[in-house]
């Protein structure tokens, strides 16, 4: 392995898209505009950008730092810096090794849909039940998993310049121009409902904009509070040792600190235009009812949507679908990299070999995700109160049980073992300006470690179990 020629971005813009790349998912397109709609739209999103620029920020920056200066995947990295840390490296390494069994499969449903507007069959897909038919179907949902695989597969085995960072370098340009074409169309849409109430997407603009307060209380605040941080959280793909190992195809003479915070930008942005191009869309024609979350906002409420456009929405849905492709598809790849990479060291195989058998291995995995809608149905009733099928299970595992989990060791571990100038040294490798360091050390050191630990405790149901054990012995 190590004497051949280590893998990298060309420059810093081909590490910004990637990176970029990742992080933009179906995170920000589906589960942002959901949550601005629910947690009291301005509100949530000044929360939300407070959080980016401190706690995202902090998170963004120590695993970038910890890949570049390691120069190893997630697997290895934590090792490299301690042996006794060891252990962190192959935690967070189950991240996108289950992450990876699902993202495929949503992926897929998305390819379905593409096909479904261009093939015309978009009225369809607004029909009620159309959806649920779809994905407890048992062949076809199989079938678009393993096409968006082979796609991922494919980007991957050309390797990190060749394919990453070319793919990326011209899809996320493209994903920003459909994201902001159908913003705008969204705005100029009117529509009169059977009772003659008009609604217009400048209305809708203002649902999403203007922070409503009603009903905010304390609890209410906490609760917007925690979810503006576990969107974050999962949005900027951090704390699941992907920026670890796209950290480490970073060039020693990049400047760290103006590249994460143009990955900020470029997330946070897209997460905004989404909202921009949802939330009126949604108010016009289905008012705030229709803002639903998770796959239902995408596959049920928006197909609805669309046939409400008339002529228009097909076009629009062929338009939507494709740019949910490619940022499935980018952070896809990212997952599937870091498994690669991972397991390249640890075995020395080359990329292709590695590539293939991973591709081979994700979909024997997936295609039993895709059957549990059907074949291996089950109803399970999650820690956090949710209903879930094998999907949501992995889901809940990989985002409210590890991801935290993670985050928090890994804060421990750099802000009191290796110490923060660990990392800031990386920072100013060249001499830059890392101009948010006070901050960082104060995020790293005491308040990730405690906010982590809170929503650790929240989003395993720790805190509602608590309570209701409270309640009984005083209720
Ligand atoms: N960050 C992606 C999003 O916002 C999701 C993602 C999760 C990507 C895990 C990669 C790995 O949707």
């Amino acid at each position: 392995m190590d004497n051949k020629k280590k893998s990298s971005f060309t420059g810093s813009i081909g590490f910004v898209l990637a990176a970029a790349g990742s992080a933009v998912g179906v995170g920000n397109i589906w589960r942002f505009p959901y949550l601005a709609a629910r947690d009291g739209g301005g509100l949530f999103i000044f929360v939300y950008l407070i959080l980016v620029v401190t706690f995202g920020f902090s998170l963004l920056v120590t695993d970038i730092a910890i890949g570049r200066k390691t120069g190893k995947s997630a697997i290895d990295a934590f090792g490299a810096i301690s042996k006794k840390w060891d252990f962190l490296g192959k935690i967070t390494f189950l991240i996108p090794a289950i992450i990876m069994t699902y993202y495929t499969v949503i992926g897929g449903w998305v390819l379905r849909y593409i096909v479904d507007y261009i093939t015309g069959k978009g009225s369809a897909a607004a029909q009620d039940g159309y959806f649920t038919g779809f994905i407890t179907s048992q062949i076809s949902p199989i079938v678009y998993m393993l096409i968006f695989l082979a796609l991922t597969a494919f980007v991957v085995y050309a390797g990190v310049d060749k394919g990453i960072e070319r793919f990326s370098k011209i899809v996320m340009p493209g994903l920003i121009l459909m994201v902001i074409a159908i913003a705008v169309f969204s705005l100029t849409l009117s529509h009169t409902d059977a009772n003659g109430v008009t609604r217009t997407g400048m209305q809708g603009l203002a649902v999403y904009l203007i922070p409503d307060f009603t009903g905010v209380t304390f609890s209410k605040f906490l609760s917007i509070l925690l979810d503006a941080m576990s969107q974050l959280f999962f949005s900027l793909s951090v704390s699941m040792g992907i920026m670890i190992t796209y950290g480490s195809y970073v060039k020693k003479d990049v400047d760290l600190n103006k590249s994460i915070t143009q990955i900020e930008l470029f997330d946070t942005g897209v997460a905004l235009l989404a909202g921009a191009m949802i939330i009126p869309a949604v108010y016009v024609f289905m008012g705030t009812e229709g803002m639903t979350s998770g796959p239902s906002l995408m596959f049920i409420s928006l197909p609805k949507v669309f046939m409400s456009m008339g002529s228009m929405g097909s076009v629009v849905g062929i338009v939507f679908f494709i740019m949910v492709a490619f940022a499935a598809l980018t952070s896809c790849v990212s997952i599937m990299e870091t498994l690669v990479a991972g397991v390249m060291s640890k075995t020395g195989a080359s990329r292709k070999k590695t590539s293939f058998i991973i591709g081979v291995i994700s979909a024997v995995a997936s295609i039993i995700i895709c059957l549990g809608y059907n074949v291996f149905y089950f109803e399970l009733t999650l820690p956090n109160g949710a209903v879930g099928q094998i999907l949501d299970i992995a889901d809940y595992i990989s985002n409210s049980f590890l991801m935290p989990l993670i985050a928090l060791i890994t804060s421990v571990f750099v802000g009191w073992v290796i110490k923060p100038q660990w990392i800031i040294d990386e920072m100013q490798r060249n001499g830059e300006k890392f101009s948010r360091k006070a901050m960082y050390v104060v995020m790293v050191k005491f308040i990730t470690p405690v906010i982590m630990a809170v929503l650790f405790l929240q989003s395993t149901g720790f805190f509602t179990f608590i309570i209701n054990m409270f309640a009984k012995i005083f209720g």
